[in-house]
């Protein structure tokens, strides 16, 4: 950082030394001025081709030591952002739900991927820019007071109002160019949403209706545009004229000083080259607020981030489970809310022994997928405990409880990557042969094998390229590998045909061996499997027994048996 900086401030004191061969020109080789120092014995075309090799090499220095200290400075700057934005990305990653629950996706990407350079640009955009400003305004008011000060004020008073000028012209020209972001994004995001969505626009012929809402968003960034286009020339015009009337009056006083031989030639040259010079630190010092204001918002919304703590996360004194659990799960009163929602657990005790499988029923919304999700610690009980092998998952470490329990789910979450990574994303170690008896197992082998590519076809993005049964194949092949002890199935079949449901039952049936299993499904013909079936209602355990059991006693279980299977309340297979 120092070397940088001291290289650009050298860089900026040697650029205020641009305009003087151009003054001894005019003043020792056109005017009768002896030039300084050794240079006074030179003949005139000697003392000219000197001048103009100074003027050549003054700016080969300059701009040397500017892309130098440029390129440390900004690298420097760039390897903070990329220091933050991986930071950033590994502390959202362990953010609880409860925070993305709360947080859009897009919000957070802005902040990983946008907001991260704010610290960068606070540094390189606005303190060491400040500096050098600074540095040649002093340099420039040193040298003309050295020369006059009555010319000096001259060249102050079109100063202040300049820079006065440039700071108003700042907020509009900042709020415009924000404004015409906001419309770009709009625009963008319009695109995105409807190339994201073009299914549903293609089959209700709605094609026109986002034409019409993409060309209003469209005219409303053109509009923008032309706005700030607009401010910036009337601006820069007003600027322009500014600084022709400073440099009349520099010019006015100082020729008419020469004439009075209190200044050379030279000096004229000189100070009109100064004040050309005056324009740019003066801009950069009245757009330094901004800047600032820019990087700090942007930081902030860093720190934010990086601020919000995980509030699942391990206890201090948690414990590594040993390698595989039995998988025996408890469930001790417990109650859970969203944050500052409805109790959506109320008092729910409930137990699984180890290898037996669980099948939670009830309607939507009676709080299955949050129980589940209990299980897994993406949300910790309000009140009440969870227990696996008889220890708190509290006083667990998470990697240790995650590692025993897999998880199917109802949309079955796939990567854009190879079929064969995404069956061992639980288990990246997983060798070829494993991962083919997984798929094996999941009734996935053929499907894959008749792929042109086999384990190695690329799939799209969140699976597109498969139909809904094969995803899920996949998604319980991946369970296989993961060979734990525990396992989660949040409605694995609810989104197939009836047909293709019977053929996934009986593999789920395979993985539901010796594991403990916690199945959650609408079609009671899913669970056919379970040892024991609890049945939910808004929240509340109202029942558990086995399927006859249930039939027997269970109002609420007997309607959804009957609502599926007709009124014949048939043996179980
Ligand atoms: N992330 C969340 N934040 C706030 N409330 C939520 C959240 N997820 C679910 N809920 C609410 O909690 C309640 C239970 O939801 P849950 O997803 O557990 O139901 P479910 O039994 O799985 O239903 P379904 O059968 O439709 O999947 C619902 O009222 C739902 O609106
Ligand atoms: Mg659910």
């Amino acid at each position: 950082m120092l070397p940088g900086a001291l290289l650009f401030l050298a860089a900026t004191a040697l650029g205020l030394l641009q305009p003087w061969p151009l003054k001894l020109v005019v003043d020792s080789v056109l005017g009768p001025i002896p030039a300084p120092g050794p240079l006074a014995s030179q003949p005139p075309v000697t003392l000219l081709a000197i001048l103009c090799f100074a003027i050549v090499l003054l700016q080969l220095v300059v701009g040397a030591l500017t892309t130098l200290s440029t390129n440390l400075l900004v690298g420097l700057g760039l390897r903070l952002v990329f220091k933050l934005r991986c930071i950033l990305f590994e502390h959202v990653q362990k953010l609880s739900l409860a925070f993305h629950d709360t947080t859009s996706v897009g919000d957070s990407l802005y902040r990983v991927t946008w907001d991260s350079y704010a610290p960068q640009a606070l540094v390189n955009s606005a303190i060491i820019p400040a500096l050098s400003a600074s540095l040649t305004l002093a340099g420039i008011g040193a040298v003309m007071l050295t020369r006059d000060w009555a010319l000096t004020m001259a060249a102050a008073a079109v100063a202040v109002p300049l820079f006065l000028l440039i700071r108003r012209l700042d907020r509009p020209l900042t709020a415009h160019s924000l404004e015409l972001r906001a419309r770009e994004s709009d625009v963008s995001t319009r695109v995105q949403e409807t190339l994201s969505s073009i299914r549903a626009v293609q089959a209700f012929g709605r094609e026109a209706y986002e034409h019409a809402r993409f060309q209003h968003q469209a005219r409303q960034s053109l509009r923008a545009s032309l706005r700030l286009t607009v401010l910036q020339t009337a601006s820069q015009a007003v600027v322009g004229l500014l600084m022709a009337v400073g440099t009349a009056a520099v010019v006015w006083i100082a020729t008419r000083r020469a004439l009075d031989g209190r200044l050379t030639a030279g000096d004229v040259v000189l100070l009109v080259g100064y004040v050309v010079m005056l324009y740019k630190p003066l801009e950069t010092l009245a757009s330094i607020a901004v800047a600032v204001q820019g990087g700090m918002a942007g930081s902030r919304r860093v720190f934010a981030v990086l601020d919000a703590t995980p509030d699942i996360a391990d206890a201090p004194d948690a414990v590594a489970l040993p390698r595989r659990a039995a998988g025996q799960i408890v469930l001790e009163r417990v109650w859970f809310a969203y944050r500052g929602g409805e109790p959506v657990l109320r008092d729910v005790s409930l137990a699984i022994r180890p290898g037996q499988a669980l099948a939670l029923v009830g309607g939507s919304g009676a709080g299955k997928s949050t129980l589940a999700s209990l299980l897994l610690r993406f949300y910790d009980p309000t009140a009440g405990r969870i227990l696996l092998d008889g220890q708190d998952v509290r006083r667990l470490t998470l990697r240790s409880l995650r590692e025993q329990v897999a998880v199917v789910l109802q949309e079955p979450v796939l990567f854009a990557a190879s079929i064969r990574e995404n069956i061992a994303y639980g288990r990246p170690e997983a060798s070829r042969e494993e991962i083919e008896a997984a798929a094996r197992a999941a009734g996935a082998h053929e499907f894959v094998t008749a792929l042109p590519q086999g384990y190695d076809t690329r799939i799209g993005e969140r699976g597109a390229t498969l139909s809904g049964g094969q995803r899920q194949r996949l998604a319980i092949a991946r369970a296989f590998v993961k060979d734990a002890p525990v396992l989660v199935l949040d409605e694995p079949t609810s989104a197939l045909d009836a047909e293709t449901e019977r053929a996934l039952v009986d593999v789920l049936e395979r993985l539901m061996k010796h594991r403990t299993t916690m199945i959650i499904a609408h079609r009671l013909s899913t669970i056919r499997g379970a040892d024991r079936i609890a049945v939910l209602s808004d929240g509340a355990l109202v029942e558990t027994g086995t399927h006859a059991e249930l039939l027997a006693r269970s109002a609420t279980y007997a309607r959804l048996y009957s609502l599926q299977f007709g009124m014949t309340p048939a043996r179980r297979s």
